[in-house]
Parts: C-alpha cells; structure tokens; sequence
C-alpha cells in the first residue's frame, strides 16, 4: 500500500514497434487504472538485453516507448513512469531472489523454452533467470496487482511462489501479487492470421497495426485483413477474421458486439473493412500527434525521466534493504 492505495506494476520491453494490439490490449487500459492504483511502469530495457541489441537502437526505443506511454495518456505526475535499468534495485534483488529460485522451475517456463529455439545461437543465462528479474521487478515494489497477458502468467506464478517461499522463511517480507483481471483488455488478432495474437515481432508487416502507421497504411493493412467467405458478418467462433475486425471495431468505439452487427447488417466485408480502418486511424491520430509534440520537448521527458527514476528508487530502496537485512548481509556502516 502507497498513501491507502493498492500498488500495480507493469512493464512493457522496448523491442520491436508496439502494435494495436498492445494499445488495446494494454497501455489503453493502464491510463483507467492510475486513479484507484498507485501505478509503475517500468520500460523494462534490463530485460531487453537476454537478447542481442544494438546499442544505439535499443536506447532510442526505450526513450521512445516512455514518450508513448505519456502519449497515451498516462500521467508522469501520477504514475511512476521510469527505466528499468536507472533503478539498480532490480539487478540487486534479482541475484538474492536467483538464491531462492530453482533450476527445475525455471526449466519449465515456457517462454525459456521458445525464446531458446529462436535464438538458438545466444542461449544466454539471462534468458534463463529472466523471469527472476521480472519477480524482482513485482517485488521490489511490493506490488499488490499485476496486469499481463496470457504469455506472462507463467512467470507472475512463478513470482508468487518465489514471494511465497521466501516469506515463508523471513516472515512477511514481500507482497505477494495478483495478476490483474479487471475490465480485461481486447485481445486482438493478426490481420493475416486471426488464429494468432498481433505480435510485434511478427515478420509480416501487414498482420499487424503498428502505433505509428499513417492512415493511408492503416488502411491498406485492414483491406487486405483476412476474413472467410461465408459472407456474413456475424461475431462468432467459426469466423476468426471477422470477429477481430469487430473486436477491434468495438475497443476503438466503445460499441458493443451486439451493436456492431447491427450496424453492418445487409453490408460487405468491404464496407465493415472500411469502417473499422476509419475507427483505428482516429484512435491513433490523437496519440499520433501528442506523440510528437512530446518527442521534441527534450527538457520535458528529460524531467519525467529524473523524476520518476528517484521516486521508484526511493520505494525500490526500501524494500531491498529490508530483504539484505533478512538475508543476512551487514548493515553499512555511516
Ligand atoms: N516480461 C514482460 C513481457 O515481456 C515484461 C515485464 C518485465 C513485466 N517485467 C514485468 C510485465 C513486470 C509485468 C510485470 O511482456
């Protein structure tokens, strides 16, 4: 708890351009959520490097991405808006909780297992105790909610029972955290496979929205959307493609299913494609625009960036002192 408020953590790697589907899915949510939460953001560039970057790229996207959080209408006054790696608590905490983490469980991770068949050539350490440092992450601000995808839970479960484990030895020294459900984010599909989640890192460009596309490529990505040939536009199971364009229709209108199908009943895929474009592009374009207004005021991002790191490290201080207390390491002499 922060001034009587339950404390949520969430972070978000700046690899790759951030989709629709982590707007939707997300970011959108997150700025809902400041109010009845004190809220951390991490830009989790620590956790970026379990695989190879380039230097000069990953620092520009990690600048980027806190640029879009405040873009998106998170308010650094309100939430804790910060880089991973300004807070040298996590790298602390991460060893003292790798004490405390089994082989055997992290073996079973499967994001491990993925990640090490995709790079097979750099199966790193890092990659392996990855979920370590995101426990630390959780942890380290005593975070009470967590909101993840359904590729995380995995990793949130493995956090609770390292929480668990160790307050079971040291009493009660962390929180243990929920994942957070709420009003749950829209899960959205890629456009030229609704079987699968919009992804990044998807090497097809037109399966995914990205954040900055313009409209005229935003719409082109929605014409050449995948759909069937049952010619109906209806919401359900057996038509994937066209349930994610009303999916997406209905996070960008505020519209019910229900509503949608009415709305295009006697039309074509053509015109629902069309109209689904047009809710996305002004969706975006407010973000769009504040996004750059917000990329040149150096000064201003310059001071969020100051200020929100001595704030996380303040909380993140507090509690890994007391965790080296507990752990046994001396207390510093002054
Ligand atoms: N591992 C998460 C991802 O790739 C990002 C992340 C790092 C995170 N630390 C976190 C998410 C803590 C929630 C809480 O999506």
């Amino acid at each position: 708890m922060i001034d009587g408020k339950k404390v949520l953590y969430s972070g978000m790697q700046a690899t790759g351009n951030l989709t629709l589907g982590n707007y939707l899915g997300a970011l959108k949510n997150w700025v809902t959520l400041s109010d009845e939460y004190e809220c951390f953001y991490g830009v989790v560039d620590m956790h970026s490097i379990t695989v190879r970057q380039d230097p000069a790229e990953l620092r520009k996207r990690a600048r980027n991405l806190l640029t879009l959080y405040i873009a998106a209408g998170l308010d650094p006054k309100k939430n804790c808006i910060y880089y991973q790696s300004h807070v040298s608590g996590h790298a602390e905490l991460a060893w003292i909780l790798n004490c405390y983490t089994y082989m055997g469980e992290l073996n079973r991770m499967t994001q491990f297992k993925d990640k090490s068949a995709k790079h097979a050539d750099n199966i790193n350490a890092g990659l392996f105790t990855y979920p370590v440092l995101m426990a630390s992450d959780i942890l380290l601000y005593q975070a009470d909610v967590v909101p993840v995808g359904i590729d995380q839970r995995q990793h949130l479960e493995l956090t609770r029972d390292v929480a668990e484990r160790f307050n079971s030895i040291y009493g009660d020294v962390f929180t243990v955290p929920e994942a957070y459900y709420g009003k749950a984010g829209a899960k959205i599909m890629s456009l030229q496979n609704p079987e699968k989640k919009m992804s990044k890192s998807d090497e097809n460009p037109n399966a995914s929205i990205y954040l900055m596309d313009d409209p005229d490529t935003i719409m082109r990505k929605f014409k050449r959307a995948v759909t069937d040939s049952e010619a109906c536009i209806c919401y359900r199971d057996e038509q994937p493609g066209v349930r994610n364009l009303l999916d997406i229709y209905c996070a960008c209108t505020g519209k019910t299913p229900d509503e949608a199908v009415a709305e295009f009943e006697g039309k074509g895929y053509g015109d629902l494609k069309v109209a689904v474009g047009e809710s996305v592009v002004s969706v975006l374009k407010p973000l769009q625009d504040r996004y750059a207004e917000l990329s040149k005021d150096k000064a201003y991002i310059d001071s969020v960036i100051k200020e929100n790191a001595e704030k996380a490290n303040y909380y993140a201080m507090k509690t890994l002192r007391k965790v080296q207390k507990k752990v046994g390491f001396p207390e510093k002499v002054r």
